[in-house]
């Protein structure tokens, strides 16, 4: 991976702090901010090499959708044992530059293609695996369900969908606990109170997080036979979604 540096875009108090974007800025320090801001990521990753070997099929597709720096496609490529072709998607020219710098990087000899687009507009087929790591969340509720469709649609028989989310829970009390440890990850990660509170408020009706039920229920109308948690931690959860 490229040289990671440290996360501190909200260390200095401003009035009123931006929206949250994938620009240069965030780009710039995004593996130090999601290994410092989502926990169970690290382990997400390490474990999603044994999910490639066991469903990359031979000269099928898999696709990661919001790839940012290719983390994702880079775990998936160290678990493949057959011909498969790993393909990026993400709308954010600098993510994209820094993941293609990295993947020429560290897996010069895999068949990969990245695709500057938004994911409603990616064409899905063929796929044996198809993953979205923490980015549904950024994409209008409302145009969720097509999008699972889509993707359901484009697996082919025997393959899977690996769904990473920031969560909310429907009963309050457990919403404001996790809440609260979520909070403490984030403060024995390095990140002061003022960090966090002006990344909330940055990330505010930008990233949209739902439950676990809603997410389950919306992969079942999009066709999966079966869905579950695989991977759990605090107010972060990945699910495995099978289509048949
Ligand atoms: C939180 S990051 C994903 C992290 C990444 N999957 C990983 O595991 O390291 C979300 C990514 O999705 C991209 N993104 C957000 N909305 C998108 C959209 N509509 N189409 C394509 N990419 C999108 C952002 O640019 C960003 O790189």
């Amino acid at each position: 991976m490229t040289q990671s540096v440290r996360d501190e875009l909200y260390s200095q108090e401003v009035a009123s702090p931006e929206k949250f974007k994938f620009d240069e800025s965030v780009a710039n320090v995004f593996e130090d901010m999601i290994q410092r801001s989502v926990p169970g990521y690290g382990m997400t990753l390490s474990l999603m090499p044994l999910i490639a070997k066991r469903y990359g099929q031979e000269n099928s597709k898999i696709y990661d959708l919001g790839c940012s720096l290719g983390a994702g496609m880079l775990a998936l490529h160290a678990g493949l044992l057959k011909e498969t072709k790993i393909i990026g998607v993400d709308n954010s020219q600098s993510m994209l530059d820094r993941c293609r710098q990295n993947l020429d990087q560290s897996m010069p000899k895999a068949t990969f293609e990245l695709l500057h687009e938004d994911i409603l507009e990616t064409a899905i087929s063929d796929a044996s695996l198809v993953v979205m790591n923490f980015t549904l969340q950024f994409i209008a509720k409302e145009k969720r369900s097509s999008l699972l469709r889509k993707i359901c649609d484009g697996i082919l028989p025997g393959g899977v969908f690996l769904l990473s989310e920031k969560i909310e829970f429907s009963d309050q009390c457990i919403q404001s606990e996790m809440i609260k440890l979520y909070h403490d990850f984030k403060k024995r990660q390095g990140y002061s109170e003022l960090e966090i509170s002006q990344k909330r408020d940055a990330l505010e009706d930008v990233l949209l997080p739902e439950s676990i039920e809603t997410h389950k229920q919306r992969l079942a109308e999009a066709g999966f036979a079966r869905s579950e948690t695989w991977l759990q931690c605090f107010n972060f959860v990945s699910l495995i979604a099978f289509r048949d």
